[in-house]
């Protein structure tokens, strides 16, 4: 098998550095790491490591001061392979639910003929049919998040990359989400990389969950997540598990640690 296609993503060595002599900040520091495909990956740590930083280097939004980016075995540039869902959904208002979905799918060359059926298909498997004709201030914030998450998916890319896209919402809108978007990846084989502050979300979704520290940013640690499920366990289940339960716990106390370190 090729690299490529083994290698969704491969960052090595990216330091990216903002402003110049006594006021510069080092976001991150030479850090490297790969992401096979099929695998969710998640990133973890406090506030101001560098997790968006390193997003948005893969989505290519972002230079690195050193150090390559290397997605689906080309170079990181935007809209190359890449689709991302952000804290909040950031969608246009004076487009319909629809709308939004179909401005994706316009910039990623569908014919304007086929982009109809394409916004009912990527709606319905977000849990929105029959929404395409809804102004999106008239939806919930999950719902709006859901449509976020339908408008990164129009350009079919094999790297969905989220930043803490489910923070902003109430607990059980989360766990809905949580759910669908672990079922949607496994479904479509599309690779995630993911970001959050919480260490029940990474074990929840995660098949290897990186930890950083601050100052500058870098990893720490990794956590392999060996929980056993499939498309038949029951979500409730599986959080009510002993197993999550002791991976929390492990994950937590290293989140912690990572916190804490100079
Ligand atoms: N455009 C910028 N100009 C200057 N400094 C920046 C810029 N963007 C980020 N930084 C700094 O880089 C560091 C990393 O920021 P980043 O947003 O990647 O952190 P984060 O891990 O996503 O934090 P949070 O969990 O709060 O979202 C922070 O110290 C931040 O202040
Ligand atoms: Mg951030």
């Amino acid at each position: 098998m090729s690299p490529q296609s083994e290698e969704a993503v491969v960052l090595d060595g990216i330091t990216v550095r903002y402003g110049k002599g006594g006021s510069a900040v080092t976001a991150v520091e030479d850090v490297s790491l790969t992401v096979r495909a099929g695998e969710f990956v998640v990133l973890v740590g406090p506030s101001g490591c560098g997790k968006t930083t390193l997003l948005r280097i893969v989505a290519g939004f972002e230079r690195a001061t050193s150090g390559t980016g290397v997605v689906q075995g080309a170079p990181a540039a935007p809209g190359r392979g890449t689709g991302i869902v952000f804290q909040q959904p950031r969608l246009f208002p004076w487009r319909t639910v629809g709308g939004n979905i179909g401005f994706a799918l316009a910039r990623h060359g569908v014919p304007r003929a086929e982009r109809p059926a394409r916004i009912a298909s990527l709606l319905d498997r977000v849990g929105l049919g029959g929404t395409a004709g809804r102004r999106t201030w008239e939806l919930s914030g999950g719902q709006q998040q859901r449509v976020a998450i339908a408008r990164a998916l129009a350009a079919e890319p094999q790297v969905l990359l989220m930043d803490e896209p489910f923070a902003a919402l109430d607990a059980l809108t989360r766990e809905r989400l949580q759910e669908e978007v672990r079922a949607l990846a496994a479904s479509l084989g599309t690779t995630v990389l993911f970001v959050t502050h919480s260490a029940e979300e990474a074990v929840l979704l995660g098949t290897r969950v990186l930890v950083m520290a601050a100052d500058p940013g870098r990893i720490v640690a990794e956590v392999d997540v060996d929980l056993t499920r499939d498309s038949a366990t029951d979500p409730a289940a599986l959080r009510g598990s002993a197993e999550f339960a002791r991976l929390r716990g492990e994950l937590a106390d290293i989140m912690r640690e990572a916190a804490t370190a100079a």
